[in-house]
């Protein structure tokens, strides 16, 4: 017989399993995002004495020939020399560049005058220590907004600077130039160049002080642990899926496998009460019987699906005294030897028409052996230690019923007679075991 109760146990541990998957992948998720989160948020920091190789700074004049020229009209009353320098930047890391910014400590008298394709904040300082601060785009910029210290010389901007001021290089970050955010060096670029201007006496400005702040980013699902979420959130979700149809077609099996139970078990108790019919004292007897038997099984701890069955059994396990003449059953004094021939074949007559029963094959052990005896005395087999647990049960609920009623040759037995013809004839007629536990069930209720 099919074990629904089995398929829904294994949902059941199955779905506890899943929903612990869920809460653990959930858990490492979760610190997986605070993990990222703080990586994304920190602020890196790099100098010229900085050892390491996750993002590099290199600043260089950029060397061809028209880099680099003198200018005599700088409206200062000195020449000075001009010079295109190039600032690369270089992503080493494995993750994004979200944002980056370098400052520029100046160690002498130079003048800035260009510079692509981000912006400067200038930072000057008075003799007094006041600060002058802008931010200024030098390629697109009107001289009238400047708040910064600067001269023209000519169509040229000249911002002093000297010792102590310092400037912030901000990059493009209008996604165009690249700049910001930067890629990895895996990436397609992985560099950003810059160029700016700068004037001086000497044509040379030293930039070997300088700090590059910024900041990397990771997405949640990069890197082989977000990967594994990425493979690991749609398993679990299909898994659940699964289990979900498995559970909803279980539940409809079950609806469906309950209706046929039903409908069995009704038509057992036809046939035990038109077997029953034959005779007015055994009116009931299949009946009650199956209701002892089903308590007994219930007390010996097997499963509800087992209790069914024997229940059922137990409804039937008189069917072949349909064969049985009514005369012989309604017979009120002693039974020949011949008529007591015949009602022992009740046993198997009724098992012939249960073995039509092709599914059910418990039903032929009930119905043959009910009236076996434990010391092996009993009819029709004369079985012994292979008489079927169900029919063990049943003999045990079937003599009860016997004499917890009127018989045509007798009256029925009281209670505490009854217990004495069980503990006598245990061991002998009946499987002790099951004696015992009918004797604690009759002990505490009224059957
Ligand atoms: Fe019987």
């Amino acid at each position: 017989m099919f074990r629904i109760n089995s398929i829904k146990k294994t949902i059941k541990v199955s779905a506890i399993i899943l929903t612990g998957i869920f809460v653990v992948l959930l858990g490492v998720f979760i610190g997986h995002i605070v993990s990222v989160n703080r990586f994304n948020s920190q602020t890196r920091q790099i100098t010229p004495e900085s050892i390491t190789t996750e993002a590099i700074v290199d600043i260089h004049p950029r060397g061809q020939a028209t880099d680099s020229w003198m200018k005599e009209n700088t409206g200062l009353g000195y020449k000075l020399n001009a010079k295109i320098y190039e600032l690369v930047l270089t992503n080493n890391s494995l993750s994004l560049m979200s944002d980056w910014s370098l400052r520029i400590n100046i160690h002498e008298e130079c003048f800035l005058n260009n510079g692509w394709c981000g912006k400067f904040e200038v930072h000057q300082f008075g003799e007094n220590g006041e600060e002058k601060q802008q931010t200024v785009d030098l390629r697109d910029y009107n001289v009238n907004d400047l708040e910064i210290d600067y001269t023209l010389g000519g169509q040229d901007l000249l911002i002093p600077l000297k010792s102590g001021d310092y400037v912030i290089y901000h990059p493009d970050d209008s996604g165009v130039s690249g700049e910001v955010p930067l890629k990895s060096t895996g990436d397609f670029s992985g560099m950003a160049v810059c160029g700016f201007i700068f004037y001086s006496r000497s044509g040379n400005v030293d930039f070997m002080d300088y700090v590059l702040d910024y900041k990397l980013y990771q997405s949640y699902f990069s890197g082989r642990l977000g990967r594994l979420f990425i493979v690991m959130f749609p398993l679990w979700g299909i898994a659940m899926l699964f289990l979900g149809m498995v559970f909803m077609l279980s539940v409809r099996y079950e609806e469906r496998f309950l209706a046929q139970e039903r409908l069995l078990g009704d038509t057992f108790k036809l046939c035990g009460d038109l077997a029953d019919s034959k005779d007015y004292y055994s009116k009931g007897h299949s009946g009650r019987v199956a209701k002892y038997s089903r308590m007994i099984a219930e007390r010996l701890g097997m499963d509800k699906s087992d209790c069914d069955q024997v229940y059922n059994a137990a409804y039937l396990h008189n069917i072949g005294n349909s064969f049985v003449p009514a005369q012989i059953l309604r017979k009120g004094g002693k039974l020949t030897s011949e008529e007591y021939e015949i009602v022992k074949k009740h046993t198997t007559k009724g098992a012939e028409i249960a073995k039509e029963l092709k599914g059910i094959p418990y039903i032929v052990a009930a119905v043959n052996c009910h009236h076996e005896r434990y010391d092996g005395t009993g009819y029709p087999e004369g079985r012994k230690e292979d008489i079927p647990l169900i029919a063990r049960i049943i003999a045990v609920a079937d003599a009860y019923d016997a004499m917890s009623n009127d018989r045509p040759y007798r009256q029925k037995f009281i209670k505490e007679q009854i217990r004495e013809e069980f503990i006598k004839n245990r061991g002998t007629q009946f499987d002790p075991k099951i004696v015992g536990v009918f004797l604690d069930i009759m002990g505490e209720r009224e059957l």
